[in-house]
């Protein structure tokens, strides 16, 4: 079978804007998921993982909709992908698919984006070729939100897609998803090449799981759309500062809050990173953004404020929560030479604290998703002419 990947993603700033109309600024982890995968002809999707291996879900093409509740909850992510091909006009006469994910689950890594994203690019080459990567971030994002019901934004999926190695993905969200297609410029590949300024990003994956489906991260959707509705705005994406005193409820006024400056944050990052600024300047605005995640949007957790507190203690330029919040993993920009005083000093907090140990690894920008080159593998040597000795 063939062979697919797509990465998690780390999103470097830009939290809770994209469902806003917003800016986001991701890269793609080394992470990813892969997906091999074949055509088959018997009217089935045929899945298994490597993550559990006990499970194969059979079920057929034509049923996938009357059996979602059967199935276990991580196939209800690549079905669903497959059902949006068939919906977008793209038929699937039997499907096979074996998936193994190296991204951490629950980890704010989107882990779940990856294994949508990896069956995404393995179904179009298989069955629709030439589909459009606005077409990709589409299918795969509405297999999270309508099949599997996860209501998440298109960061996630935008980022596993577009994501380019050495680079950090400026996506407007708003123009990427314009009716008539993604205007001129909508998403920009930022160079980000952090060891040419000695600098690294470590993640601390605080093993607190996030959870996007528990009712949270809706809440925070749903606050946000009441405080566009107040203010007689299409989306937060059009407030400005000004505008916040409008609001008279302090908890809409709050969240609003986040969303305008955090949209001027990851503004003002690109803009430093574009001008070919030493990207240490970007630390400040990157624990700017914690700060606001924490007490006015309202979706960090004590391990989370922990792990940044301590990054932040240790020498780093700047820390943040990263994802939909409640739990998940921090991101800490540090001098390279400082990766590893930074993760000892989480790891003494979080002892100290009786916390279990976090998981802490450095991440670069990697690349997107794609099909993997084939490997040939030759088990024994191909016999030379020479050797070569048929029955005499
Ligand atoms: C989750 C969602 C994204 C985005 C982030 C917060 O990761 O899947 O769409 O909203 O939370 O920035």
């Amino acid at each position: 079978m063939d062979r697919w990947i797509a990465p998690g993603r780390v999103n470097i700033i830009g939290e809770h804007t994209d469902y806003n109309d917003g800016f986001v600024l991701p890269i793609a982890l080394s992470l990813g998921v892969v997906c091999a995968a074949e055509r088959v002809d018997d009217g089935q999707v045929r899945l298994t993982s490597a993550q559990r291996p006990d499970e194969v879900v059979a079920v057929r093409v034509d049923e996938l909709v009357a059996q979602r509740d059967r199935v276990p909850g991580w196939a209800r992510y690549p079905l669903g992908v497959v059902h949006e091909f068939v919906r977008a006009g793209h038929p699937i006469a039997g499907v096979r698919l074996d998936v193994d994910g190296a991204v951490p689950i629950g980890a704010g890594l989107s882990s779940s984006a990856a294994l949508c994203c990896a069956v995404t690019v393995a179904l179009r080459d298989l069955f629709a070729p030439g589909l459009t990567d606005r077409v990709l971030v589409e299918i795969a994002h509405a297999a999270e939100n309508n099949f599997a019901g996860v209501p998440t934004g298109v960061l996630d999926q935008s980022a596993s897609i577009l994501c380019t190695a050495g680079h950090a993905l400026f996506l407007d969200v708003r123009a990427f998803t314009a009716p008539d297609g993604p205007e001129p410029g909508a998403a920009e590949q930022i160079p980000f090449d952090l060891a040419a300024a000695d600098l690294a990003l470590v993640v601390a994956d605080t093993g607190h799981p996030h959870d996007l489906a528990d009712g949270g991260y809706a809440e925070r959707r749903a606050q946000c759309e009441a405080a566009a509705t107040a203010l007689g705005a299409r989306a937060l994406r059009d407030v400005t500062e000004a505008d916040l005193a409008r609001l008279t409820d302090p908890l809409l006024r709050r969240r609003a809050t986040h969303v305008v400056t955090e949209n001027a944050r990851v503004l003002a990052v690109v803009d430093q990173l574009r001008s070919g600024a030493d990207p240490r300047v970007v630390g400040a605005l990157l624990t700017d953004s914690h700060r606001s995640l924490r007490t006015a949007f309202e979706v960090s957790a004590p391990a989370l404020d922990l792990a940044v507190d301590a990054a932040i203690d240790a020498g780093a330029h700047g820390a943040r929560m990263v994802g939909g919040g409640f739990g998940g993993s921090v991101l800490a920009l540090v001098d390279r030479v400082g990766a590893d005083r930074v993760a000892a000093r989480i790891e003494q907090r979080f002892a100290a604290t009786g916390f279990a140990a976090p998981r802490i690894f450095t991440v670069e920008p990697a690349a997107g998703a794609r099909r993997l080159e084939a490997v040939r593998v030759c088990a024994r040597p191909e016999p030379t002419l020479g050797e070569f000795t048929p029955d005499q």
